[in-house]
């Protein structure tokens, strides 16, 4: 059986992650304008470099929460058939043990290379502006995608929804495409879709299963049934 997880900001919000969505448009207090696009970063590249190094070490001082362990141990059941699909920039997946695993909107701890292309991993601050490990240059920027930009893998993830036989939305608003057009994608091709957010979110066609509450809860819950169902 093949599954796709899609995972946003609500599947880290109780590791202490702050959501997007949950604050009136406003992050930490900063326009999504001025510190998510290409033209806020040209505006004023010093308030997003100290932007993305604040949130790098307030991720750093979090842990994976009872949701990202779940699906580390789907992964252990299910292997090479599930792929979770995370729109999330945190790196809690991989610390809980998911391996099979596409961050579509980028890693705050990568760095992307302006002038030659190279993601680096990057831990430190990128504020002031260390040099390029490849080229030298001083053009490192945060390797997260900003509205306008092109998500990472779209290829593959689409295929992987294209072929799945259960597809499940966890802890994301559903309102950022092209992550939000995957459960009519994965409908339309005859999966199974199951929606585990605090409230319905804003799909654009209803989920097969839709449960409301907390992703520490009723993701193991989720996670158990599939489990249990497999055998
Ligand atoms: P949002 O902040 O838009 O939505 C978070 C969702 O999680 C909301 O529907 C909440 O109800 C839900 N939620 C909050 N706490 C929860 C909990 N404890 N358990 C379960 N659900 C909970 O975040 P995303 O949908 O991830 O893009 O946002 C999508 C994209 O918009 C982000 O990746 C980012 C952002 O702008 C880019 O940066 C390109």
């Amino acid at each position: 059986m093949r599954i796709v997880v899609l995972t946003g900001a609500g599947i880290s919000a109780e590791s202490g992650v702050p959501t997007f969505r949950d604050a009136d448009g406003l992050w930490e207090g900063h326009s999504v304008d001025d510190v998510a696009t290409p033209e806020g970063f040209e505006r004023d590249p010093d308030l997003v470099q100290r932007f993305y190094d604040a949130r790098r070490r307030a991720v750093a001082s979090v842990v994976p929460n009872a949701a990202h362990h779940a699906l580390a141990r789907l992964e252990r059941a299910f292997g090479d058939e599930l792929l979770v699909v995370t729109q999330n920039v945190d790196d809690l997946h991989e610390r809980a043990g998911t391996r099979n695993l596409v961050h579509m909107h980028g890693e705050l701890q990568r760095a992307l290379c302006a002038a030659c292309g190279a993601r680096p991993v990057w831990d430190a601050d990128l504020e002031p502006r260390p040099p390029c490990p490849v080229c030298g240059e001083r053009m490192l920027r945060p390797d997260v995608v900003w509205f306008g930009e092109m998500p990472y893998d779209l290829d593959r993830i689409e295929d992987a929804v294209v072929a799945c036989d259960v597809f499940a939305s966890i802890g994301t608003s559903g309102s950022v495409y092209p992550a939000a057009g995957y459960v009519a994608l994965a409908s339309a091709c005859g999966a199974w879709t199951v929606e585990l957010n605090l409230e319905p979110s804003d799909a654009l066609i209803p989920f097969d299963d839709a449960r409301a509450g907390w992703a520490g809860e009723l993701v193991p819950a989720w996670v158990d049934e599939l489990v249990t169902a497999r055998g």
